[in-house]
């Protein structure tokens, strides 16, 4: 069977444009140099450049190898020309272990043994023929791209896409008057700008005369205002790619349009915010437009489709565009030749009623108009769209029935039709014939948030194939699960599903890689069984009513990732064979009345997130966690009977980001040394979590529903919420100071100890504090005016403490109003408690920057800053909740696309196309 991994690499390789494919097939023609090659005479200087070059190559695992003896023309990746005997194409391109590595690692720093990388030296210059340089997906480390690249008179073709080079663009490569094909497509993280090269302004393009390929994508451009204007003298560019450039401005109408050559276009994910570009309308060859996450919120109602004719591809989903359906089909539907494949309308505010003409675009593949603002019937004519490989019409206020003519549609592979079912529309007891129909040909069901009631019968005609995705979650299904031998995805979560789990659940779907049945009814105990889903992935039971031990039988688990067990009634020991799964990096069994000590999780190397909150555990916190657990970012052992002092080995986890130690019997002081916690003082790089990142696009159920599929949020909310918790215990002595430097903490409780002293007065340092909780202590002295400076402060509460002095008034202090959150403390005074102050104001602080009155108005903003609110709302909650508000979702979207790189975004895009993908293999 086809791992997800080999189809992720399938993805990369099929997920750029066909165009740029058909080009560059034409070009790689243009400089066949075949097998002759070997016996070639290779040109003396040549080969000593060649040498040279590899001499400053870091190359771990031999690539070059074969790079000895005098005839160059036969090394890997050289080629000469057949006529000249010159060095003309030098093919370094990593063929996906580099790269695959790099996004699959499943420890913080990936292995870069598999890449090529070092220094690019100098002496290349030699192979003064060089048409055709490719050194893409190798790993360079951040190093710049070098200048002398541009002296390449000859070079027809420059790829240094995902190689991991930063810094400026150099301009000489505006020398390249010869170069059709230029690819910086880069590994964009706007967090870790190291990585992110700079192009301040693009001007030395347009000395690229022949340039037909551009793709900028992921190259910082947002200093750059005359993007268009630099590119508009390009007279023979066929292809432009700048996604994820940071641009700005999109200008309405250039002077004189040259673009009349374009055949692709994409600008998406940057942030436009701005109207339709009527120019747009005159590049009438255009072929495929992505304007995709582009923040547009124009109307588009009288946009001239019909203008467009040669139009295959066209994606302007996320964004916020308005107008009728109607209009904009009606349009596309006059085009004679019905040259529309894709259509991507999904996450838009288009309304109105679907026309009958949609049926005349026979062409169509792929339709999404999820989560619009579409009324009215679905129509009939939906019938005729023969090749309709994927339907998306979730999200919308469509009524009437879904019309019996979809079950003709025998191509059909993906269909969405999630909270789209009205009182109107449910599908009653019985599966509808149109769904039986598609059945045994579809790869992704989604009919999750409906209001499907009843029973699902026990044999549906799924076949099998790579992937079989089946959501049914959040409707009113009960009685039994039922067992679908071919899926690989059985999403049930959130209905009234009862009675135990098939016993024989595992030999019945062994093909599962997911199985998410939380939020169920479901009693009685795990089933052994589960241990035979080899390909088991994730495993989510949470929320029923499961009893009885956790099983010993883990051990053929071998894929598994995350297993979470939470809010049942089991109870027991942990099993050791639980750390027999190697791959296992989320483990969850909160909420239950699991006891004993924790030895069992000794061998648990792999977890990252470690949830055994609200349960029965004792003893003290094993020193071990910090020895052996040492990819923990989140320790949550809450609400616990743990007892004694907080080890000093935890200091040692230094990805942690959420350490929850709160309402247990630990004693003593507070560790001196949590302020080394690196996790939480230092921005970690987004990419050191890629890992889980990738792993949770790949494998939660959210995520292959591209819709819905923001699944990256989860790692999200995990490294942003950075999240001390130690309150409810018997902590005594001071808080250290040295805690204050622990930059990134977002929430820091201490509530409900015995702490005493004084609050540090370096408490500033703490600048991303959002959340101080420290009431309900012992504490004395003034509150420090250093607190002034906290302006990320928006929660906090220092009642029922002996402070004294007066409350700054200053900066985010004037609006905290509630003397709740000051009293208890006899000698405060000051706004807002009524005590005022008897001595003059000799703390009084500077109003240094109290013009903090940051109103961007981005709507967006305070949505950012409860991310990090700590940990129930922040993290958890967030997390384990598949029902979010659509507002919420999309604001989730767009900070996905802040701080999400390139490729994951890829990974997104093309989990739509999934299924033609993966018959095409
Ligand atoms: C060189 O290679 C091209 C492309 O394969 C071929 O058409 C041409 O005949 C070759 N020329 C010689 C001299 O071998
Ligand atoms: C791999 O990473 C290490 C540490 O960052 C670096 O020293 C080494 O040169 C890298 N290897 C390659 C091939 O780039
Ligand atoms: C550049 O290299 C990447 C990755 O190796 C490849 O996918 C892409 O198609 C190449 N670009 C061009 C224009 O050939
Ligand atoms: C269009 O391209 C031509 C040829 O390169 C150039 O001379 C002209 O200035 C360009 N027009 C604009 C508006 O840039
Ligand atoms: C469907 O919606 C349309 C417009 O939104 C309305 O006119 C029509 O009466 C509705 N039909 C049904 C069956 O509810
Ligand atoms: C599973 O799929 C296979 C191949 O597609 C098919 O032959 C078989 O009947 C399916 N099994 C069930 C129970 O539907
Ligand atoms: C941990 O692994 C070691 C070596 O594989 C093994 O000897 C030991 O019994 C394991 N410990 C537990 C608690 O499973």
């Amino acid at each position: 069977m086809a791992t997800w991994g080999a189809l992720l690499q399938f993805l990369i390789i099929l997920s750029f444009p066909l165009f740029s494919k058909s080009l560059c097939l034409e070009e790689s023609n243009e400089l066949k140099t075949d097998a002759g090659d070997l016996n070639l005479r290779c040109i003396d200087i040549e080969r000593n450049a060649l040498l040279q070059f590899r001499e400053g190559i870091i190359d771990p695992l031999g690539h070059l190898a074969s790079w000895v003896g005098k005839n160059c023309c036969g090394w890997k990746g050289v080629h000469c020309s057949n006529q000249t005997g010159h060095v003309a194409k030098l093919d370094l391109r990593d063929k996906g272990n580099c790269f695959m590595k790099r996004i699959q690692s499943a420890a913080a720093y990936y292995d870069n043994s598999s890449c090529l990388g070092g220094k690019i030296s100098s002496s290349l210059l030699d192979l003064k023929y060089l048409k055709y340089l490719d050194l893409s997906m190798n790993d360079f480390q951040g190093i710049p791209i070098p200048d002398f690249l541009g002296s390449f008179e000859r070079m027809r073709y420059l790829n240094l896409s995902f190689a991991s080079f930063s810094g400026t663009v150099p301009p000489h490569l505006g020398n390249l008057s010869n170069l059709r094909y230029l690819d910086l497509l880069a590994y964009s993280n706007p967090y870790d700008d190291i990585r992110r090269s700079w192009v301040s302004d693009l001007n030395w393009v347009s000395g690229l005369t022949s340039l037909k390929y551009l793709n900028l994508g992921g190259l910082n451009l947002s200093l750059e205002t005359n993007w268009l204007q630099a590119l508009n003298r390009l007279p023979s560019l066929s292809e432009l790619h700048l996604s994820y450039c940071g641009l700005q401005n999109i200008p309405p109408s250039p002077p004189n349009l040259n673009f009349t050559t374009l055949l692709v276009l994409d600008l998406s994910n940057n942030q436009f915010k701005s109207l339709f570009p009527q120019w747009l309308f005159n590049i009438s060859y255009l072929a495929e437009l992505k304007l995709s996450s582009c923040y547009m919120k124009p109307s588009i109602s009288k946009a001239a489709w019909e203008d467009l004719c040669h139009l295959q591809v066209l994606d302007l989903s996320f964004n916020e565009i308005s107008g009728d359906i109607s209009d904009l089909i009606g349009d596309l539907s006059r085009c004679s030749n019905h040259s529309i494949e894709e259509l991507y309308l999904l996450h838009n505010q288009f309304s109105g009623q679907l026309p009958e003409s949609l049926g005349f675009l026979k062409n169509l593949r792929y339709l999404s108009l999820d989560e619009n603002w579409i009324t009215g019937p679905i129509p009939e004519s939906i019938g005729k769209l023969s090749n309709l490989n994927a339907l998306g019409l979730a999200e919308n206020q469509l009524n009437g029935t879904i019309p019996e003519s979809v079950g003709t549609l025998t191509q059909l592979t993906i269909l969405t039709l999630y909270k789209i079912l009205g009182e109107d529309v449910a599908i009653s007891d019985t599966i509808p014939h149109w769904l039986e129909k598609l059945c045994p040909q579809i790869r992704r069901l989604d009919l999750s948030y409906n209001q499907i009631g009843g029973m699902l019968p026990n044999s549906l005609p799924f076949s099998w194939d790579t992937a079989v995705i089946v959501d049914f979650s959040v409707n009113r299904l009960g009685g039994q699960i039922p067992l679908w031998p071919n899926v690989t995805h059985l999403i049930l979560a959130n209905n009234l599903f009862s009675g135990s789990i098939p016993t024989n659940i595992g030999q019945m779907m062994s093909r599962l890689e997911i199985l998410d049945l939380s939020g169920n009814f479901l009693n009685g105990s795990i089933p052994l069984s589960i241990s035979d889903m080899e390909y088991l992935q994730r495993l989510y039971l949470s929320n029923n009513l499961l009893c009885g031990e956790i099983h010993g039988k883990w051990r053929n688990l071998q894929e598994i990732r995350a297993i979470d067990l939470s809010r049942n009634n089991l109870s027991g020991n942990i099993p050791s064979s639980i750390c027999s799964m190697p791959k296992l990096f989320w483990l969850r069994l909160s909420s239950n009345s699991l006891s004993g000590e924790l030895s069992s999780l000794k061998n648990c190397t792999s977890l990252s997130a470690l949830d055994l909150g609200d349960n029965e555990f004792s003893g003290n916190i094993p020193q071990w966690i910090g020895e052996s657990l040492l990819s923990l970012i989140v320790l949550r052992i809450r609400a616990n009977m743990f007892y004694g002092n907080i080890p000093e080995n935890l200091c040692h986890l230094y990805n942690l980001h959420i350490l929850d130690l709160a309402g247990n019997n630990l004693s003593g002081s507070i560790p001196s040394c949590l302020g080394n916690l690196s996790g939480l003082s230092s921005w970690t790089p987004y990419s050191r979590y890629s890992h889980l990142s990738y792993w949770n696009y790949i494998f939660t159920p959210q995520m292959v529903l591209v819709v819905k599929g923001l699944p990256t949020m989860y790692t999200l909310t995990l490294i942003l919420v950075r999240s001390i918790d130690l309150s409810d215990n018997n902590l005594r002595g001071d808080i250290p100071e040295e805690i204050t430097r622990l930059s990134m903490l977002g929430t820091l409780n201490l509530s409900r100890n015995q702490l005493t002293g004084k609050i540090p007065d370096s408490i500033g340092g703490l600048k991303q504090l959002e959340t101080l909780d420290l009431s309900c202590n012992h504490l004395s002295g003034p509150i420090p005016l250093s607190m002034t400076s906290m302006t990320s402060l928006s929660s906090l509460n220092v009642s029922y403490n002996n402070l004294s002095g007066q409350i700054p008034s200053t900066n985010q202090f004037q609006t905290f109003n509630d003397p709740a959150i000051y009293e208890g403390n006899l000698d405060l005074c000051g706004s807002p408690l009524q005590t005022p102050c008897l001595t003059d104001n000799k703390g009084k602080v500077e109003d240094r920057d109290a013009k903090d009155d940051n109103n961007d108005e981005d709507e967006t903003l305070p949505f950012y800053i409860s991310m990090g609110l700590g940990f129930g709302v922040g993290f958890w909650a967030v997390f384990g909740s598949l029902v979010m508000k659509r507002s919420w979702r999309h604001a989730y979207f767009k900070f996905l696309d802040r701080v999400a790189d390139c490729f994951y975004i890829y990974v997104r895009l093309n989990m739509a196309r999934l299924p033609r993908m993966v018959s095409k293999e």
